[in-house]
C-alpha cells in the first residue's frame, strides 16, 4: 500500500521535473510569436530581417529588426515606434490596434529573434 503511494508520488515528481526541464515558459513569447505572424510578418519577414512578402512594394523597405541598429535601441525607444509608427514610411501605429500587453508581448518576441541569429561578421580569427 506504503509502495503504491510512493510510486505514484515519485511519478509525479519525475513528470513535473521533466516539465521544469523543457525550458522556461513564457507565456509572452508564445503571445508575442502569434500576433508578430498575423501583424509584422508580411512587411519584416519570418526572421525579422525586413524581407517579408510586401518588403520589396515599399519605400523605405522594412525595417531589419535583428541588425545591430535596432538592437541597439531600447525597449522604451521601440516601443514607441511600435505604438505609433514611423511617419513617411509603412510602418503603422499599432496602439489602437493592439493593447500595451500585446505591443510588449511582440516586442518580447521580436528580441527573441535576434537571440537566434548568426551574427553576421565572422569572429575575429584566433591570434
Ligand atoms: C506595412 C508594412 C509593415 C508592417 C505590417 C509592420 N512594419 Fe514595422 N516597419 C515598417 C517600415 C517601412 C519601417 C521603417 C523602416 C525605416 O525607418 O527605414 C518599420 C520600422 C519598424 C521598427 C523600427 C526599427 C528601428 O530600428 O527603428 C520597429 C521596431 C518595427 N517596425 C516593428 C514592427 C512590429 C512589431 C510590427 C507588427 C506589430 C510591424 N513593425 C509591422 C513596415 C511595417
Amino acid at each position: 500500500m506504503n509502495g503504491i503511494i510512493l510510486f505514484a508520488l515519485s511519478a509525479l515528481f519525475a513528470i513535473s521535473s521533466a516539465m521544469a526541464t523543457t525550458g522556461p515558459s513564457e507565456p509572452g513569447l508564445d503571445r508575442g510569436r502569434s500576433i508578430y505572424e498575423q501583424r509584422c510578418l508580411e512587411c519584416h519577414g519570418a526572421e525579422g530581417r525586413g524581407d517579408g512578402m510586401k518588403a520589396p512594394f515599399l519605400s523605405p523597405r522594412p525595417g531589419n529588426l535583428v541588425s545591430a541598429a535596432t538592437s541597439a535601441k531600447s525597449d522604451k525607444d521601440l516601443l514607441k515606434i511600435i505604438a505609433n509608427g514611423r511617419p513617411h514610411t509603412a510602418m503603422p501605429a499599432w496602439k489602437d490596434h493592439l493593447s500595451e500587453e500585446d505591443q510588449r508581448a511582440v516586442l518580447q518576441y521580436v528580441r527573441s529573434l535576434i537571440r537566434f541569429t548568426r551574427p553576421l561578421t565572422p569572429p575575429p580569427p584566433a591570434p
